[in-house]
Parts: C-alpha cells; structure tokens; sequence
C-alpha cells in the first residue's frame, strides 16, 4: 500500500498537471481517495484537508469569490458537468431521434437510482426540474375543499406559502402558520407546536424537513406519525435535505416528499424529485395534464412536454459523486465545516447563533445575527471588501446571514468569513 502522502501527492499531481483521460476519470480520482480513508470514522475523515483537496479539485470553481451561498443552488462537479455536455451534444445529433428515443428513455435508470438512494421503490420517484415544482404538483394536486385547512409554519419556503395563497384565493382554503424559535428548545417541541394547532378543518400539515433560513431539522417521522393517527397527510420539503445529511424514506414514514438535485446532491441545475407513496399516487392530479391510463402511474407527473434529457440524465453522475464519498462522510465534513465558523463566533458580544450546535437540529446550513447591524448591510461589506458571498435573511422574528459552504470548500474559505465578522464586530462596517 502506498504511503498517504504517495497516495495523495500521486493523486494531485495526476489531477493538476494532465486533463483526466478518460470520461469518469475526475471520479475514480474520489472513489480512489475514499478507498484511502475508508475504515475511519466520518468525524476523523471531516478534518482530514488531504481528502477534501481530493473533492475539491474535482469542481471548475471560481476561487476569486468565496462562495458560502451553496444553499441557493449549487456547482456541480466536472464528471457532472462532462456528463450533461455529452448527452446535450447526442441530443442535437438527430432530436426527434437522439434526444427522444435514445437519450430521454435512460430516464428510467436515473428513476432506480434515485429510488434505491432514497429507499423507495422506482414506480414511486418522479424526477422533476426542482423542488418548486415537486411540491406545487402535491400542493395543487391535492384534494382540499373550501374551508379545508393547510397547516404550516412562517418559516416555510416562500413559493410554497404563495401556493396555498393562491389556493386561498381561488377555492377558499385556509392557511394557518404557527411560529418557533430559532433554535427550538427540543425537537419534541416542534411536533407539540403542530400538535397544539392543528384545527377541525386541518387536512394537511406542510413542512421543511430543513429550512433554508436557519437550516434547522424537522422531525418528520414524529410529525407524520402524529398527523396520521389524525387522518392529516404530511407534504414535506426536503430542497435542502436530500443528499445534505444521510436519511431514508422509511426514517421519515412520509407519504409525500419533494426535493431539488442542483442544491446538496450537486446534480444539473434543473432537477429535482417527487415521491409519492405508491397508494397515493392515483389521488394526485398532476400539474399539467395525463390522460386517465395514467392515473395510477408515477409517470404522469413528468408529463410536461418536450424538455431537454442531458439535465435529468446527468442525476446519474452526480449521484455517484455522492456515493463515492459518501454520505455519512459529507454531512460529518458539511457540520465539520460549519462548527469551525460557529464555534469562533461563539458567545462573542452581539453574536446571535440562529441554528443549534446540536447534530440531531442541523448540519451544514446555519444563520449568524450580529445585534444592531442589517444582515443585508454586512453581506455587503463581505462582498465589497473580501468577495465573501453570503445570503442576507431577514424574518419578522430574527435576522442574520445563511452560511451554506459545501464539499469544495476549503478550509481557509470558512475561516476567512469568521475573520471577517471577527473585524466587523470589532470596526463595524467601516
Ligand atoms: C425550503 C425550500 N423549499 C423549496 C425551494 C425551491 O427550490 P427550487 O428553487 O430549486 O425549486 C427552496 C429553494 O431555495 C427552499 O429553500
């Protein structure tokens, strides 16, 4: 076996100085470096920069600008990349023939990956182009009569709450929010929150199983198991979860769960998923039109007309990037990352954490306030003087900025943010 810093060096010096070979190289590189590590603990492995460089050095990113804003969506890595440009360069060969009859079918290896990954079975995944859309075919597709009841909470992504505001306007459902803080005081504290809202004319309860805003974790499992023994379905948002910490489907027992791909699973911009319970899925009409014989067909929610087969195909890639690292391992390095700026700031004068310390309510995405100044004021400062991008957020209940770096980000990356808030809580924003 060769020594670590053969094995590294070896590999850097393949990486940096000739263009990989062949198609999937950029990925054995990974799946060459994990072999390496495998047999540690994920926690060992998070502080382990030899790795990481490995992953790193796998992106085509930007290194003038220290992205901490991967929350929105995401780079995907080269083999990602190379992918979706090889089937893109197929599909303009012959369209109606390349792109429909050979490319598009492969549609259906990327459904049982997806499956298997998410521990489903493939006639219930449907592959969308974002989270948005997942959760609007559930949301619209759902039945709900006039006065019916959607209960949800202030901290829901937007788009969502703007869908059950149309549905109010135009059928006469009622939406009602409940508040927590940030960070709760237990997880158990979020299901009573529900628990204790939940009205007469209640139908479904939606949620994020992660928000965006403050990256705190929902206890799915818990809030479905409560809301079924009540007859109310549970639609939930996982844009932030999937691929960002390790879960199942049979961890949350949920009948309904929508995701985005470009954000942590690192896939095509423009992709997401759907999953709906098998015995569920002939209840939900979908957003654009089926035709009756695919009532019961997980098919009938992709029915949207011709759309371009390289994005969805290249899931495929990103998926194998995942397992080649791994995702215990990714999640161990994403609040390894996280804790490193966190703990820095930590009990510092005006410093509000927004998002717990506590690996069961959060992994890489938290929010940081600084008492007295604008979050949109400091992101601003960030960029302008360190090219720090950083995302300003702004509730009625608390305000601070999302911090969301990912698998490329180094090191020195997180540490000169908290140098810099360092600087600001010491000079302000001069
Ligand atoms: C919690 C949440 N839900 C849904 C979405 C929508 O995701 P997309 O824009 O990929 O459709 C987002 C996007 O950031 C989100 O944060």
């Amino acid at each position: 076996m060769p020594s670590r810093r053969d094995f590294f060096g070896r590999l850097f010096a393949g990486a940096v100085i000739t263009r990989p070979a062949f198609r999937n190289d950029w990925l054995s590189f990974v799946e060459d470096a994990t072999r390496f590590v495998d047999g540690r603990s994920p926690a060992e492995v998070a502080g382990d920069e030899d790795y990481w460089q490995t992953i790193q050095r796998a992106f085509t990113i930007d290194r003038t600008i220290n992205n901490l804003n991967n929350g929105g969506v995401s780079p995907s890595p080269r083999v990602v990349q190379e992918a979706m440009a090889r089937y893109l360069a197929i599909s303009n060969e012959a369209p109606a023939y390349s792109m429909w009859q050979l490319v598009e079918p492969q549609i259906e290896q990327v459904r049982q990956q997806l499956a298997r990954n998410f521990g489903c079975d493939p006639e219930e995944m449907a592959i969308t182009r974002n989270a948005s859309e997942a959760l609007e075919i559930v949301q619209l597709g759902i039945h709900l009569e006039k006065g019916d009841e959607v209960l949800t909470t202030n901290q829901d992504y937007g788009r969502m709450l703007t869908t059950y505001e149309q549905r109010a306007r135009r059928e006469g459902i009622t939406i009602r929010k409940i508040s927590f803080p940030v960070p709760p005081p237990s997880m158990q504290d979020l299901v009573d929150r529900f628990e204790k809202a939940i009205g007469p004319r209640t139908k479904v309860i939606h949620c994020c199983h992660i928000t965006n805003l403050t990256g705190q974790i929902f206890p799915i499992r818990d809030i479905v198991r409560m809301a079924r023994s009540r007859n109310i379905e549970v639609i939930v948002d996982g844009a932030h979860a999937y691929a960002h910490f390790p879960f199942q489907r049979d961890d949350l027992e949920c009948d309904y769960y929508g995701t985005s791909l470009h954000k942590w699973l690192l896939a095509p911009h423009g992709t997401g998923f759907l999953y709906v319970r098998r015995d569920r899925i002939a209840d939900i009409w979908p957003l654009m039109a089926a035709p009756p014989s695919m009532d019961s067909n997980i098919r009938k929610f992709e029915e949207i007309g011709t759309h371009p087969a390289a994005n969805h195909n290249a899931i495929a890639e990103a998926l194998t990037f995942h397992e080649a690292i791994g995702a215990e391992r990714k999640a161990a390095r994403l609040r390894y990352l996280r804790d490193r700026w966190m703990r820095r700031l930590e009990g510092k004068p005006r410093v509000r954490l927004n998002t717990s310390f506590d690996p069961e309510m959060s992994c890489g995405l938290a929010n940081v306030g600084i008492d007295g100044l604008e979050p949109g004021a400091i992101a601003d400062h960030l960029w302008k003087t360190r090219r720090i991008f950083v995302t300003p957020i702004v509730h009625d209940e608390y305000k601070g900025l999302r911090i969301t770096p990912n698998v490329y980000t180094r090191i020195e990356e997180v540490d000169d943010f908290a140098v810099a808030m360092e600087k600001v809580l010491k000079n302000g924003l001069a």
